[in-house]
């Protein structure tokens, strides 16, 4: 019998969002008692984010003392070692999680000499543990994933982000939807960057595209994406995903010309 043995790298990474997803669970049978501001006119964060936050920044750094971070909402923080750096989103989906909709989760990647290398994205509603490690595959809880097989764009379905008010880029984004409705079975609004790109490893989305997203977003779900066997580029087809806050991510078939309609219509 083949005895999964998980790298203690993984493990620091799945213990911390456990354990932050404890009081987030809790959080979530009382939003009501939560409280919420605004980073931007529909930009908003709660106590809850904050509270994720923290307990993931006190797990991560009783695990690796020296590695710097870079936080949604506490921004970035300079380690002593200076080539390892935690990608944290303490709650991707805020907006469904203060809205009652149980579709949220906790992101967090490691980035090793500016190369992505693990990510985890944690649903604790589901409780679904995607995880992957570079060059080690990608998981979901212990179910080794795969990016679906189809090969035709007409038959995928594809998730997507809409800019919210207030972010700019809604009229590139309304010609990228045009021509991608055109040309696959469907499209999703899920409301998580994260978990849309964990659904595109899994093989349950063909694809996902997003412009304006931000580093801790998608970190966590370029490994997963990767390590399942997906390709994950900006809209110019390179490697500038952070810098440019461009995703397209897409199984093997069905990249390429994802890329060409998004990058000529975005234009
Ligand atoms: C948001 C989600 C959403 C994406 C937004 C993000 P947040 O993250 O990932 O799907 O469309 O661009 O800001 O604010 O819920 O962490
Ligand atoms: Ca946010
Ligand atoms: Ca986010
Ligand atoms: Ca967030």
């Amino acid at each position: 019998l083949a005895v999964m043995v998980r790298s203690a790298l993984l493990n620091v990474m799945m213990g911390a969002a456990r354990k932050a997803a404890r009081s987030l669970v809790r959080d979530y049978g009382e939003i009501e008692n939560l409280q919420v501001s605004r980073k931007g006119p529909s930009d908003f964060v709660s106590s809850a984010d904050i509270k994720v936050e923290k307990t993931l920044r006190q797990e991560l750094k009783k695990a690796r003392p020296a590695y710097g971070f870079l936080m949604e909402e506490g921004g970035e923080i300079i380690g002593d070692d200076r080539s390892n750096r935690w990608i944290v989103d303490p709650i991707d989906g805020t907006t469904n999680f203060l809205h009652g909709i149980p579709n949220f989760c906790i992101s967090i990647a490691l980035e090793r000499e500016g190369e992505l290398i693990a990510g985890v994205i944690y649903q604790p509603l589901g409780d679904e543990m995607f995880h992957a490690e570079k060059g080690a595959g990608a998981f979901l809880n212990e179910r080794r994933l795969r990016v679906s097989a189809r090969r035709k764009l007409e038959d995928s379905v594809l998730a997507t982000g809409i800019p919210f008010h207030g972010r700019g880029g809604h009229e590139p984004f309304l010609r990228e939807l045009g021509a991608v409705m055109k040309n696959v079975a469907g499209v999703r609004r899920f409301g998580s960057a994260a978990l849309d790109l964990a659904y595109v490893a899994a093989g349950r989305c063909d694809g996902y595209w997003e412009a304006g997203i931000k580093p801790w977003d998608i970190a966590a779900g370029i490994v997963l994406v990767r390590e399942a066997g997906g390709y994950v580029t900006d809209y110019e087809g390179g490697n500038k995903l952070l810098e440019t806050g461009e995703i397209i991510a897409g199984n093997d078939h069905l990249h390429q010309p994802l890329l060409r309609l998004i990058k000529s219509a975005h234009a």
